[in-house]
C-alpha cells in the first residue's frame, strides 16, 4: 500500500515536474561552470543543460559577458566570481563600484540574470599563494558589498569568499578544530562581516584531495557508505570525512566568536574521472550519487542535524586548460565530459532519480584523427613529437592508473598525443604532420576507456536568443533555436496558467492517492 502510494506520488510529481520544469527537492543544488576549456561549449548549449537537468544554481569563476547573458531569463540562480588578480584592484572603492557597474548593475533588469552572490576571490588563503591575498581579501570583501549596497544591490546580492579548506586547522575531532593560526585574526574578521551582513560563508571541502594527499587516510571514510574508521568526537560520531570537514569549519567558527549558526555554503565538491590512480568512473559516481543522497536526504550533519545543505557541485564539464600544476586530475572534475556527454549514470535528486540528461545541439569537427604511423617519417624525432604534442594539448589521461594506461601501447601512447593535438588545433593543416609520422585515419582508434576524440567545432554563432529577445525566427533552425522558443512561450507570463495547472495536478493526485 505504502510503495503504491509512494510510487503514485512521485508520478504525479514526475509529471507536474515535466511541465513546469522545476528541480525535484534539490534547491540545495549547484554546479561550478569553468571555462577554462579550449573549446568551451556555447553558453546557450550550457544553460539549456543546467535546465534540461533541473539545476536551479550555477557558480561562476569571473563576469564573463557571454555566460551572464546567455544566463539572462533563465531563472537559474547565479554567484558570480571576481578573481584573484583582481583583488588588488578592489582595495579601491571607486574601483570596487567600477565593477560593481560594469558586472552586475547591467543584468539587474526584471528579465535580467537571477544573481545572489558575489564571490570575491577564490581560495585565496590558500598556502601555496604564499600571503599574496592575505591583505587583500578583506578590504575587496567589504568594498564590493558596499557597492552593491550603494547600487540598491545589498539586500539581494550577497559578496562572500569562497575559502580552501585549509584555513582550518583541524586536531582529529571536529569539535577542536580552529582556524589557521598564521590568518586567524583575519578569518574571524571576515566572518564578523559576512555576519553582520547576513552573507553565508562560503567553504571547499575534497575528500579526494585528502586521500591524494595522504596515503594512510581511509579509503572508506572519504565516501558515504559508513566506515570501518568512524571519528568520535565526544557524544558525535563521524562516518565520513564531509560531515567531519563541514563541521570542523561550524565548530571554528564558533571558537571565533558568536558564529556558530551562520549559513555556510559549501562552494566546491566532487570526485574526478581520471589523471589520478583514484581519479575514475566508479568512484566519482560512488562518491558524488553518494553525498547528494547525503545532503538532500537534508538529515544535515552531527553538529547541524535536519538542516539542508546548500551546496555547488565541482564541476559541471571537464577543462582541458586548466593548470596541472596541483595534479593531472585538475583536468577531470566534470560530471560532463567536455562535449556535454554524461560521463556516468548520477541523479542531481538523489537515489534512484531520473539520471543525468546530456548537452544538445553540439556541433563537431569531421570523423577524422590522426595517429601515429610506425612505417613513414623520421623514427628517431618520435619522442620529440611526442613531446611537442603533449605540451601542446592535453595528455592528463596516459599516465599510470589513468583511462589510457592499459589499453595503450608505446604506438598508442604516440597516436593519443597526436590525436590530443590534432583535435586542439581543429584538424588543421599540417597539424597532423610531426615528422611524418603522423597520418589522418577516420577509422575511430578508441580502445577500452581510452577515448580518442573528435573536438567540438568553433561555437557556431549562435545569437543570444534569450536576451535579444527577438530571437523567435532567426534562432528557427538550430537545436537552442527551438529551445529559445519554447522559454519565451513558458517563460514569463504563462505562471498563472502554470499555477492553476499545476493545482489541478495536486487535485487529481490526491485524488489518485
Ligand atoms: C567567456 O566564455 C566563453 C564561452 O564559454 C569563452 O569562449 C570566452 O573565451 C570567455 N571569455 C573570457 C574573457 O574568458
Ligand atoms: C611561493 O613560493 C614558492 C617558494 O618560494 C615559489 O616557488 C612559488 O612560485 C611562490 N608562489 C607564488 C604564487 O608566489
Ligand atoms: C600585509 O600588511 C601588513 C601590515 O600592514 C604587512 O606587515 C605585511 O607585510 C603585508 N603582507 C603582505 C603579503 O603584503
Ligand atoms: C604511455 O605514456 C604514459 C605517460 O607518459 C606512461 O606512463 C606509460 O608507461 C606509456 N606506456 C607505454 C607502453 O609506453
Amino acid at each position: 500500500m505504502e510503495t503504491q502510494t509512494c510510487l503514485q506520488l512521485s508520478l504525479c510529481t514526475t509529471i507536474l515536474c515535466f511541465l513546469v520544469q522545476c528541480p525535484l527537492q534539490s534547491e540545495g543544488l549547484g554546479v561550478n561552470w569553468g571555462v577554462q576549456a579550449s573549446h568551451p561549449l556555447s553558453p546557450s548549449i550550457v544553460v539549456q543543460l543546467l535546465k534540461s537537468n533541473g539545476i536551479p544554481k550555477v557558480k561562476l569563476f569571473d563576469s564573463n559577458s557571454s555566460v551572464l547573458d546567455a544566463l539572462v531569463n533563465s531563472g537559474i540562480e547565479v554567484m558570480v566570481g571576481i578573481p584573484n588578480d583582481l583583488l588588488s584592484g578592489l582595495t579601491n572603492p571607486s574601483k570596487a563600484n567600477t565593477w560593481v557597474r560594469n558586472n552586475i548593475v547591467p543584468y539587474m533588469s526584471s528579465n535580467g540574470v537571477n544573481i545572489k552572490y558575489v564571490a570575491v576571490g577564490n581560495e585565496p588563503f590558500l598556502t601555496s599563494y604564499n600571503g599574496s591575498f592575505l591583505n587583500l581579501t578583506y578590504p575587496a570583501l567589504v568594498n564590493i558589498q558596499s557597492a552593491l549596497n550603494a547600487a540598491g544591490y545589498g539586500g539581494k546580492i550577497k559578496a562572500t569568499v569562497p575559502m580552501n579548506a585549509d584555513v582550518i586547522q583541524g586536531n582529529g575531532a571536529p569539535s577542536l578544530a580552529v582556524f589557521r593560526p598564521d590568518i586567524s585574526s583575519l578569518m574571524t574578521e571576515i566572518a564578523q562581516f559576512l555576519n553582520q551582513n547576513g552573507a553565508p560563508y562560503t567553504i571547499n571541502i575534497y575528500p579526494f584531495i585528502s586521500l591524494h594527499d595522504d596515503p594512510n587516510f581511509p579509503i572508506d571514510y572519504a565516501f558515504f557508505d559508513g566506515s570501518q574508521h568512524p571519528v568520535q568526537d565526544g557524544t558525535l560520531v563521524y562516518q565520513n570525512v564531509f560531515d567531519a570537514s563541514f563541521d570542523s569549519l561550524v565548530a571554528a567558527l564558533a571558537a571565533a566568536g558568536p558564529y556558530g549558526n551562520m549559513k555556510i555554503i559549501v562552494g566546491e565538491i566532487g570526485w574526478p574521472t581520471d589523471g589520478d590512480i583514484n581519479a575514475n568512473v566508479e568512484y566519482a559516481k560512488k562518491f558524488n550519487q553518494g553525498f547528494l543522497n547525503h545532503v538532500l536526504s537534508n538529515l544535515g550533519t552531527p553538529r547541524r542535524p535536519n538542516q539542508a545543505v546548500e551546496f555547488y557541485l565541482f564541476s559541471l564539464i571537464d577543462e582541458d586548460m586548466k593548470s596541472i600544476q596541483p595534479g593531472n586530475f585538475e583536468r577531470h572534475w566534470g560530471i560532463f565530459e567536455y562535449d556535454g556527454k554524461s560521463k556516468y549514470s548520477l541523479s542531481l535528486t538523489g537515489a534512484n532519480g531520473q539520471v543525468l540528461v546530456q548537452a544538445s545541439g553540439v556541433k563537431y569537427l569531421t570523423n577524422e584523427w590522426c595517429i601515429y604511423n610506425p612505417s613513414s617519417g623520421d623514427q628517431s624525432k618520435l619522442g620529440d613529437s611526442i613531446t611537442y604534442a603533449c605540451e601542446n594539448s592535453d595528455c592528463t589521461s596516459l599516465g599510470y592508473g589513468c583511462s589510457c594506461n592499459e589499453y595503450l601501447d608505446a604506438a598508442g601512447n604516440a597516436s593519443y598525443a597526436f590525436n590530443q593535438y590534432f583535435q586542439r588545433f581543429n584538424q588543421g593543416p599540417g597539424t597532423c604532420d610531426f615528422n611524418g609520422l603522423g597520418h589522418v585515419v577516420t577509422k575511430d582508434p578508441s580502445k577500452g576507456s581510452c577515448d580518442f576524440i573528435i573536438q567540438i567545432a568553433e561555437p557556431a554563432v549562435i545569437s543570444n536568443q534569450y536576451s535579444s529577445g527577438s530571437g523567435g525566427g532567426g534562432g528557427g533552425g538550430s537545436g537552442s533555436g527551438v529551445v529559445g522558443g519554447y522559454r519565451m512561450l513558458w517563460g514569463s507570463s504563462a505562471s498563472l496558467m502554470l499555477a492553476t495547472l499545476s493545482m489541478l495536478l495536486h487535485l487529481f493526485c490526491f485524488i489518485l492517492t
